[in-house]
C-alpha cells in the first residue's frame, strides 16, 4: 500500500485519505494505455474494471462512469423518470442536484433518526399522480430498508434507482446492496471506499436496462453509430480506470481496517452516554464515522478543540439538502435538519493510526466532560 505523503509529512488529520495502490501497480497497467494510446470510449482498461469490480462484489453487471452524479442522471434517463422523485434530504446535495438536472422535481420524505435513512412509514403520504420514482440513500453505507421501499414502489408502479455512492462492499440478505432496486448508483470518488480518484457507476437490474445505460454513456448512439437515446457524455476513462484497478486489489484491506477502526472508535466513544452512532446494520461497509452529538454547541465545541490538535472531522451532512432554497422550496423536515446539525464525521481511513483513533476519540471524551462537565461513565 502507498502511505500517502500527506499522512506522513503534513500533520494534519482529515476525515479522510484516499486508499491508493503502490505507484508501481498503477504504472503497471498504465503502460498498457499508453502502448495502445486508447485513452477512452469504453476501452480496455475500462471493460476490465467494470469486469474486476462486479466479480468481486457479486454483482450481474457494471457500467462505469465518470462520477457518481453523472451516475444518478443516467439512472434517471435510463428509467425514464418524470414529474416528481421521492428521496431523503439527509444526503449530499449531488442527490438534489441529479434529480433536478434531469427536469424532475425532488420530493422529500423525513429520515429514521436512528437509521438516518428515509423512512418507508412516511413515503406513501407524499406519493402524489406525478411520482415516478423513489430514490433512497444508503447514507454512511447503511441499507434502507428495502423489502418496504420495494413493496410500496410496486403498489404505486413506481421505478426504485438507489443512490449508493457510499455503499461499494456492502452487503444486504446475503448480495451486495447495489443489485437492489431497478438501477444502483454508485460512487468512485476519491473519498470513496474505491476510488478512480473521480468516477462512478451504474448497476441494472436487467439486460436491457445495462445496453441502455451504456448507449446514454455514449451519447446515445449504438452500435451501428446512430443516435437512438437521449444521451451523453457519461464515460469513464482508461487512466482513472487503471487507478481503480490497481486499487481494487487493496479493497478488501480498507473494508476490514474501516470496521476494525470503526468499532475501536465506538469502544472508547460508548463510554459518553450522551454520544450517539447511526445504529447501522452489521453489514455495513463501516466507511464513515458518524457521531451524533446532543446539540450544536457541543459539536462546535467538539470540532473547534479537534481542530486546534490539527484535526479536522467533517460535517456530513450539513445543513440537510431541504433547506437548499437556491434550489428547491423549503419544506420542514424535522429529524433530518436536526441530526444534520448534531452529525460529525471522525477521520477514518487506511492509513490513520490506532494510536491516532485513541487520540481523536479521548479528545472528543475529555471535551466533553471538560466543557460540559458531563459524567463520563
Ligand atoms: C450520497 C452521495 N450521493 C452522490 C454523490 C456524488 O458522487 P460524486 O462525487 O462521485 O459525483 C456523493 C458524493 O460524495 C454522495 O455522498
Amino acid at each position: 500500500m502507498n502511505k500517502n505523503k500527506n499522512s506522513e509529512t503534513n500533520k494534519n488529520i482529515y476525515v479522510t485519505m484516499p486508499t491508493l495502490a503502490p505507484i508501481d501497480e498503477l504504472n503497471a497497467i498504465l503502460q498498457g494505455v499508453w502502448e495502445r494510446g486508447i485513452l477512452t470510449h469504453n476501452g480496455p482498461v475500462v471493460q476490465e474494471f467494470e469486469r474486476e469490480v462486479a466479480r468481486f462484489l457479486g454483482l450481474k453487471n457494471l457500467v462505469a462512469v465518470s462520477n457518481g452524479t453523472i451516475a444518478i442522471q443516467m439512472g434517471i434517463k435510463a428509467l425514464e423518470l418524470t414529474g416528481e422523485i421521492i428521496t431523503s434530504p439527509f444526503t449530499f446535495v449531488a442527490t438534489l442536484s441529479a434529480i433536478i438536472w434531469e427536469h424532475c422535481t425532488p420530493v422529500f420524505v423525513d429520515i429514521n433518526p436512528e437509521t438516518l435513512t428515509i423512512d418507508p412509514q412516511k413515503i406513501e403520504e407524499r406519493i402524489t399522480v406525478r411520482t415516478s420514482a423513489i430514490l433512497p440513500v444508503h447514507v454512511f453505507g447503511n441499507p434502507c430498508q428495502m423489502e418496504d421501499i420495494d413493496a410500496i414502489a410496486k403498489r404505486h408502479d413506481l421505478k426504485v434507482l438507489s443512490d449508493a455512492a457510499h455503499a461499494v462492499g456492502v452487503t444486504y440478505n446475503g448480495k451486495s446492496l447495489l443489485e437492489y432496486g431497478d438501477i444502483a448508483a454508485t460512487s468512485f470518488h476519491a473519498t470513496k471506499m474505491l476510488n478512480t480518484a473521480e468516477g462512478g457507476g451504474c448497476v441494472a437490474s436487467d439486460n436491457a436496462l445495462h445496453e441502455k445505460l451504456k448507449r446514454i454513456r455514449f451519447f446515445g448512439f449504438d452500435n451501428a453509430k446512430d443516435v437512438v437515446e437521449d444521451g451523453f457524455n457519461g464515460k469513464m476513462t482508461e487512466v482513472h480506470a487503471a487507478l481503480g484497478l490497481a486499487n481494487l486489489n487493496y479493497l478488501q484491506t480498507a473494508l476490514d481496517d474501516r470496521k476494525k477502526k470503526y468499532f475501536l472508535y465506538k469502544e472508547i466513544l460508548s463510554e459518553c452516554e450522551q454520544l450517539k452512532f447511526q445504529q447501522i446494520n452489521q453489514d455495513c461497509n463501516y466507511s464513515y464515522f458518524p457521531l451524533i452529538f446532543l446539540n450544536e454547541k457541543i459539536l462546535l465545541t467538539v470540532e473547534k478543540a479537534l481542530n486546534s490538535k490539527h484535526i479536522f472531522p467533517r460535517r456530513y451532512f450539513y445543513p440537510s439538502v431541504n433547506t437548499f432554497t437556491k434550489v428547491v422550496p423549503y419544506v420542514p423536515m424535522f429529524h433530518s435538519e436536526d441530526i444534520a446539525k448534531r452529525i460529525l464525521c471522525l477521520p477514518l481511513y487506511l492509513d490513520l493510526s490506532e494510536s491516532n483513533v485513541q487520540l481523536i476519540a479521548e479528545t472528543v471524551l475529555n471535551t466533553i466532560q471538560n466543557t460540559f462537565n458531563h459524567a463520563i461513565r
